[in-house]
């Protein structure tokens, strides 16, 4: 089971306790006063997410002279998260990782269940393995946060409401992170718990990242964002597979976060990226709800996928 504390105080302590820091620019413009010498700095944003960016925190490792008993810590969002997870994962076969999560989508979401991952081209996630961090989550950090990116994390927060009826009713009120970022937590890692290596429950957490993770490499939106617009176009391409009125209500739901209705997309090009998706047995894969908590998966030819995206723009 994997240690989640949350506003427990202690990040500092294993910041200090690790043989090195991996965090970005960004983190560390703002933050980097307070983390130890023992540092690796890498470019910030998804362009970072890159064999390049291993290879530089494993030679910081060499430098540091970290051992296979050490640990390090990852301090940033879910970027740095994935990179340096992997970094630790695989420099001398695996040590063990802390993640000190600073934005809101690395704190609800990719703080839990050990997906680490680089980019190669076009194609997301491409490379990666399973190794599951301590994980120190305070919200404070969330005080620094630009607007666009607390915005993200709203968008794979309204993705895990769709899984969980109790996430789903807070969401239908007064918003609060703390809350939220508990709740997240908490389904994420029971859904991990069920199935840690991604072939059965966890597709569930796919909803809206068919399209989303090709909205995420064509428009260059943040990830939680593209998310978001890949989940209200994959529900208008299934929308004869959903109850009617569900469907209604979902659409009202996710204008609340998103209110962008129109996009302009290139269904080829989307498909192109979808069909390189980790997620494909049969055809493009896409999880879709048929209610709060219950998802199904559908999978769809290259053809009707470009019809059917084409239809939802
Ligand atoms: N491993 C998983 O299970 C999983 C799940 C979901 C998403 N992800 C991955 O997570 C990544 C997206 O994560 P993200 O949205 O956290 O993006 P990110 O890590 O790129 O951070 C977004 C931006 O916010 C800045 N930032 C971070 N913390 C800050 C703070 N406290 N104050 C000010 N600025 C801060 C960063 O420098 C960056 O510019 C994607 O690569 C996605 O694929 C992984």
């Amino acid at each position: 089971m994997q240690k989640i504390a949350i506003n427990s105080g202690g990040e500092m302590n294993e910041i200090y306790r690790s043989a090195l820091v991996v965090t970005d620019e960004n983190v560390n413009r703002i933050y980097g006063g307070m983390l130890p010498q023992n540092k690796c700095v890498i470019g910030a944003g998804e362009a970072n997410k890159t064999l390049l960016s291993v290879e530089k925190i494993a030679a910081a490792m060499i430098k540091c002279g970290v051992k296979r008993s050490d640990r390090i810590t990852a301090f940033g969002g879910g970027m740095i998260g994935d990179v340096a997870g992997f970094a630790a994962s695989v420099y001398m076969r695996g040590i063990e990782w802390s993640f000190v999560p600073t934005t809101l989508l690395a704190m609800a979401d990719s703080c839990v269940g050990g997906k680490t991952a680089v980019n190669v081209g076009l194609v997301k996630n491409a490379i990666g393995s399973f190794s599951l961090p301590d994980v120190f989550i305070e919200t404070k950090y969330l005080n620094t946060l630009p607007r666009r990116e607390y915005e993200s994390g709203m968008g794979e927060i309204v993705k895990m409401s769709l899984l969980d009826p109790l996430l789903y009713e807070f969401m239908q009120g007064k918003f609060n992170a703390e809350t939220a970022i508990k709740h997240c937590v908490r389904l994420k890692s029971a859904i991990v718990e069920k199935d840690m290596y991604d072939h059965g429950a966890r597709k569930a957490l796919n909803l809206g990242h068919t399209v989303g993770h090709a909205v995420e490499v064509l428009s260059g939106m943040p990830h939680g964002t593209s998310v978001l617009v890949g989940l209200r176009l994959e529900l208008l391409m299934l929308r004869d597979y959903i109850p009617h009125n569900f469907f209604y209500e979902l659409q009202a739901y996710i204008n609340k976060y998103l209110p962008e209705l129109r996009y302009n997309f290139d269904a080829e090009a989307v498909a192109v990226i979808a069909m390189s998706d980790k997620k494909n047995v049969d055809g493009i894969s896409i999880m879709y709800p048929v209610s709060i908590g219950e998802i199904r998966e559908a999978a769809l030819d290259r053809r009707t996928f470009i019809r059917l995206l084409r239809e939802a723009m």
